[in-house]
């Protein structure tokens, strides 16, 4: 077995099997396999794609490139996880995680940082001074323990053959590849000792899957690894054409999710916790449909208690508790903007793409991997597809860095919205696939 014949094989259509894909991982992962034949090995499965048994082969050789830990003497026969595949506005787990848990749940959830136009929870946690998000294997393990919620990025050395190839993948225009993002998400999770996974597929501009069918897709061949690996999958499709919330930027969300766990959040940001909730006490077996833990999870919003774990979580990660309890202590912009709407009438689109954009141009998310965030800038989007406005109403909200900055980030946001009186609204979700 060799390299070269690996690619070949895969280059001609041909199905590759167990051995030669963990034979790939391996090579790869130890530096053995050069970065420019897994490129050419990427663009191959990116151009051929892969078949179920290949795909799930690939995600248990990632899974299995470093270390994989075992969660059931902490948390038990089940190991609740969930995962969002990357949108704009998308503070889902700061609500989520302490709404579970609210309901008797422990959760250790791994999260990543942002990347191009889509945020991610890491840089929005660092809004709040002190927060830690590198914690060791043993404090990972203990704060669970002790506290029934730890949320942080990637001990140790977790699925690092999929660290090493997403990083390859994003400059070699491989990324998008089902079965590439697909064993990327599960690897991570399964690495890190999931047994049920609930999957946020984002569909639409904002979204790495702009189609609904694509979306479907992608989410049929995780609930499929999971199936082909023992895990208890839920993937739920949901929209990302608009931003998800009102704002978009790190420390605009982390207020957003704060205003939303002490009971005043936007409508649709609610309701898609709530789905979300609902679908991890579901698998978690802790209610076994979602009309039962509905009314449990509004009253978890309602009565503070959410809201008292996430401010335990805060504190136990080091976190300046006073600045999430008076919200306006988190990074302000020193420029802040209002910028009003040209016309009357219905809106029709919010483009989520060029929303989170503008934001990665303010300075809220990163180009390359290594560039700092600000986390005091972004945007609050007032109304939503289907809202009227009037004339003169404020639109939307640029927080900025610098005049010029929010200038540029106006005239970009303010185009990304039409008005028209034909519009179809969007749901908030499309569909759910899941096995069980
Ligand atoms: N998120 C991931 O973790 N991996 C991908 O490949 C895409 C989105």
């Amino acid at each position: 077995m060799n390299s070269l014949s690996i690619i070949e094989k895969k280059r001609d259509r041909r199905p590759l099997t167990s051995e030669e894909i963990r034979f790939f991982i391996d090579g790869y992962t130890r530096g053995d396999i050069p970065d420019y034949q897994a490129a050419a090995w990427c663009m191959a499965i990116y151009l051929n794609g892969m078949t179920r048994q290949e795909t799930i082969d690939l995600t248990l050789a990632m899974a299995e490139s470093g270390d994989v830990l075992d969660l059931s003497s902490v948390l038990g026969a089940v190991v609740l996880d969930k995962h969002s595949s990357g949108g704009v506005g998308d503070k889902t787990t700061l609500v989520v995680l302490p709404l579970v848990v609210a309901c008797g749940v422990p959760v250790a959830k791994m999260s990543g940082r942002g990347l191009s136009f889509s945020g991610g929870t890491l840089d929005k946690l660092e809004s709040i001074d002190g927060y830690n998000t590198q914690l060791t294997h043993d404090q990972f393990i203990a704060q669970v323990r002790d506290h029934g919620i730890v949320l942080c990025g990637q001990t140790a050395d977790l699925a690092p053959a999929d660290a090493k190839l997403y990083a390859l993948r994003d400059v070699t225009g491989t990324v998008p590849s089902k079965s590439l993002i697909a064993g990327s998400i599960m690897s991570k999770k399964i690495a890190a000792g999931a047994t049920a996974i609930v999957l946020d597929v984002k569909c639409g501009r904002g979204a790495f899957m702009q189609s609904i069918d694509d979306a479907r897709e992608l989410a049929q061949i995780m609930v499929d690894i999971g199936a082909g690996l023992g895990r208890k999958v839920t993937a739920l499709i949901s929209d990302m054409s608009q931003p998800l919330g009102c704002a978009v930027g790190n420390a605009l969300e982390v207020q957003e999710a704060i205003d939303t766990l002490r009971g005043h959040g936007p409508a649709d940001f609610i309701e898609h916790c709530l789905m979300v909730a609902g679908h991890m006490l579901r698998l978690a077996g802790k209610h076994d449909n979602l009309a039962d833990s509905r009314p449990i999870l509004e009253e978890k919003l309602r009565d503070g208690s959410a809201w008292q774990i996430f401010r335990k979580l805060v504190d136990a990660q080091g976190g300046d508790v006073s600045q999430i309890d008076q919200p306006d202590r988190l990074p302000t912009a020193p420029v802040i903007v209002d910028v009003a709407a040209p016309a009357t009438g219905r809106l029709s689109a919010i483009d989520a793409r060029e929303i989170g954009i503008a934001a990665l141009e303010l300075g809220a998310g990163r180009h390359k991997k290594e560039d700092p965030v600000d986390h005091a800038v972004g945007l609050v989007i007032h109304k939503k597809i289907g809202d009227v406005t009037q004339s003169g109403d404020i639109l939307f909200t640029v927080h900025a860095r610098a005049e010029e900055a929010a200038r540029q980030a106006s005239e970009r946001v303010l185009a990304a919205h039409e008005w028209s009186e034909q519009i179809t609204k969007p749901p908030l979700f499309y569909d759910t696939i899941t096995n069980p």
